[in-house]
């Protein structure tokens, strides 16, 4: 392991803990040891390997295994061949939501981005002075991320193998804890979200971003009309025939899109059910749930913003439908954690 990997670990030793038994971690020789069930973890690339499987009563569904394999075939969303830091930098400005994180989040400050992907987000935010730890059940995600990392010289930006539903990490450890994309591909996104949840501190935040009940009916279409022709017609979706972005980025874009093993799709209200059973507070979202108000730069993301009436979110769910072709049908959340969650009994 490098020495910054393991510096970083040994400074971060008291939020780590065991996914099988949530026993305190170890090191020991070139990785992890759990000091109470005595399992080890390699760790590889420099990437510590603290997977483990969800567990669940073999009655219920869990797609993890699949989703896995999924994505070790197709990491997403991939690099540019010709990425570095400033064309990271550049791309992530351009987009109006994650130059609003950079400028927004403050330095010093600990996040979580769990299911990182190939880890655009992670290396982004942690070239400020931020502590970023990307956690994905994808191997080969985590190593295109921990390789720019390290091509670039990037100094807070760590990769760590992890199920969001067997967390390495204990309750309270992040200032933010970020879920892009991500909750929706497993077999219990709420359950995915409580869990995730934990990890943040109080007073913390959450971020989450999912597949829009309404917004994903153009990508349905879409897909529907690849599977009968045989994946003619791409050109449908801009994206995949667009010459600004690498072919490994295009492919991993079609495929996550289009030939996805799961997806679920959501709405605000469902998402607003989920802070309440949590203790959180909403604070944001893209949309917003007032009609006719849209994102601008002079956006404070973590200011609480008014939630919209019934009739309004209404609306704009429907509005989804219309405008959710172009970047996947995609909406986000951003909430506070109010109080304390309730005791697991009363769960
Ligand atoms: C669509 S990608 C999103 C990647 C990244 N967050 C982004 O916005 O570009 C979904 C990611 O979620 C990860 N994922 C799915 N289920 C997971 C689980 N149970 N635990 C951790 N990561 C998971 C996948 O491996 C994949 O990298
Ligand atoms: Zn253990």
């Amino acid at each position: 392991m490098h020495s910054k990997e393991a510096d970083f670990i040994k400074q971060n030793m008291d939020i780590l803990c065991c996914p099988g038994c949530e026993g305190r971690l170890e090191l020991s020789g070139s990785g992890l040891k759990c000091i109470n069930c005595h399992q080890d973890y390699p760790v590889q690339d420099n990437i510590p390997q603290l997977f483990w499987p969800s567990e669940w009563d073999p009655s219920r569904q869990d797609v993890t295994e699949e989703i896995k394999s999924f994505y070790e075939e197709n990491p997403f969303p991939n690099y540019d061949d010709f990425d570095n830091v400033a064309s990271l930098i550049e791309k992530a400005r351009n987009g109006l939501f994650a130059k609003l994180l950079d400028d927004q989040i403050p330095f010093g400050v600990r996040i979580l981005d769990c299911g990182c992907g190939t880890g655009q987000l992670t290396n982004f935010l942690a070239i400020a002075n931020r502590a970023v730890i990307g956690t994905d059940i994808c191997l080969n995600s985590l190593r295109m991320g921990q390789k720019f990392k390290e091509k670039n010289a990037l100094k807070r930006a760590f990769f760590y193998q992890m199920n969001l539903f067997r967390p390495c990490f204990k309750p309270d450890s992040f200032d933010l804890v970020i879920s892009n994309g991500v909750l929706h591909h497993t077999s219990d996104p709420f359950l995915a979200f409580k869990t995730i949840s934990r990890l943040v501190r109080p007073k913390g935040y959450i971020l989450i971003g999912l597949y829009h009940k309404y917004g994903r009916i153009i990508t349905d279409i879409r897909r529907r009309i690849f599977n009968i022709t045989k994946d003619k017609f791409k050109f449908l979706d801009r994206r995949i025939i667009s010459k600004d972005i690498s072919q490994a980025k295009r492919d991993a874009w079609f495929m996550d899109q289009y030939k996805n093993p799961h997806e679920s799709k959501h709405t605000i209200g469902e998402v607003l059910q989920w802070l309440d059973e949590t203790g959180f507070t909403f604070v944001n979202s893209i949309p917003k749930t007032v009609l006719f108000k849209g994102l601008g730069e002079s956006e404070k993301l973590f200011n609480p913003d008014r939630l919209g009436n019934l009739f309004e979110r209404f609306l704009v769910d429907i509005g989804m439908s219309f405008k959710g072709g172009r970047e996947g049908g995609f909406f986000v959340v951003i909430a506070k954690r109010s109080n304390l969650p309730p005791l697991s009994g009363q769960e």
